[in-house]
């Protein structure tokens, strides 16, 4: 089945550095088998089973969303509203999150999943990972990635998210190293800890990515969200696929991660939603680091699946230039999952979105507003705007 894109008004390609971004005019795009076959004018493509006309649209590579928790039940909207009445965020609310969880059914689960990911697709994400993290017992937390493994190759198992009310902080990281990973490691490809104040410190997080690695997991983390613990030297020195958040970062930790091969995630939707100071990264960028931005939408510190909200913010707050936030949404994520998404060239899975807009720039310059109108992952529509 060969189906080709027309009256691409605006096409955008990555290439491998932060912020290159490649702009082509007047395009058309031919998909056959879910892979991009042909770039260039209409006049010379190849014939096509399907025409459909864009119209003029935007094309971008999907999103990549590198960090996501979408296996959960319940909702925080209360501790929200505290939070915004002053209360401050700590690791603490995951525990509410935790009991909703371990009572869900799998079909309560793997609805609110299906939900979340209808919404990553209408803000144009082609591409997500997810993690356990919300369970904190053996059940709950091979429940959530076997549902996890049922939307995504990127699976996450994240048992030492914090340790769960009642138990015992070292009885608590016997069973995340013994059992509970046992049983993890076959459903998982990433392995990932919380390194921070009020969940692991740099030596417990030590145990657990090496525990996972020698059970053929790949490591990455949560870190220097809260505070700054040294996270980064570890994550560098395991050479994790990913660091992420990243809200403070000292020169050195800048220094460790321009010459790796870790990617500093940035989530602005965790500073929006616990108003935190916005991170700069600048002198990360500046200094070669490559970045990624993700949504890490959950439903504590990040409760958005809209990748355009998030660059908008890391533009306005975070110190991106345009080019580089949808570069970090896009190309960025997918070397924070070490794959090879996040593009648009011959060859490539057919993942993109379609925007209702002047050029990508919209997506900063219009905060808020829906311009995602088609998305499609390996050429197929999984997400199409209908009109009101
Ligand atoms: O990425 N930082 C750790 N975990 C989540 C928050 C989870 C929650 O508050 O429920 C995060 O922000
Ligand atoms: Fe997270």
């Amino acid at each position: 089945m060969k189906t080709l894109f027309t009256n691409i008004k605006e096409l955008v390609d990555t290439g491998p550095t932060v912020g290159d971004l490649h702009i082509s005019n007047n395009q058309a795009v031919l998909v056959d088998d879910g892979l991009i076959a042909f770039i260039g004018d209409e006049e010379s493509a190849p014939d096509a089973d399907v025409t459909i006309d864009t119209e003029g649209a935007v094309m971008i590579p999907g999103f990549v969303d590198s960090h996501a928790h979408l296996v959960f039940a319940g909702s925080r909207h209360e501790e929200f509203s505290h939070r915004m009445a002053g209360h401050s965020y700590s690791a603490g609310g995951i525990k509410t999150t935790v009991a909703a969880t371990r009572g869900a059914t799998d079909q309560d689960l793997r609805e609110n999943l299906k939900k979340l990911i209808a919404e990553l697709h209408a803000s144009g994400i082609t591409h997500f990972e997810t993690k356990s993290g919300y369970g904190l017992e053996v059940e709950t937390e091979i429940r959530s990635l076997m549902l996890a493994s049922e939307v995504t190759e990127d699976v996450t198992f994240l048992g030492a998210h914090v340790v769960p009310q009642g138990v015992n902080r070292e009885e608590y990281l016997e069973l995340v190293l013994g059992e509970m990973l046992e049983k993890a490691a076959p459903l998982a490809k990433w392995i990932d800890v919380f390194c921070d104040a009020g969940a692991f410190s740099v030596e417990e997080s030590r145990m657990v990515l090496e525990a996972g690695i020698k059970k053929g997991l790949l490591p990455r983390m949560h870190s220097n969200q809260l505070e700054n613990l040294g996270g980064i030297a570890l994550a560098v020195e395991l050479d994790c696929a990913s660091v992420d958040h990243c809200t403070h970062l000292n020169p050195e930790d800048i220094e460790l991660l321009a010459k790796s091969n870790t990617v500093a995630t940035f989530v602005p939707g965790a500073e929006f939603s616990t108003r935190s100071k916005y991170p700069n990264v600048r002198s990360l960028i500046d200094a070669g680091a490559k970045v990624a931005i993700a949504t890490d939408c959950n439903p504590g510190s990040s409760y958005t699946t809209s990748m355009p909200f998030c660059i908008a913010v890391a533009v306005r707050e975070m110190g991106f230039s345009v080019d580089e936030a949808i570069w970090a949404a896009t190309k960025g994520g997918a070397l924070a999952l070490r794959n090879d998404l996040g593009t648009l060239k011959v060859g490539a899975r057919a993942d993109f979105a379609l925007l209702d807009a002047k050029s990508y720039i919209d997506l900063a310059y219009r905060p808020g507003v829906a311009l995602v109108s088609a998305t499609y992952v390996a050429g197929k529509k999984v997400f199409e705007r209908t009109s009101n």
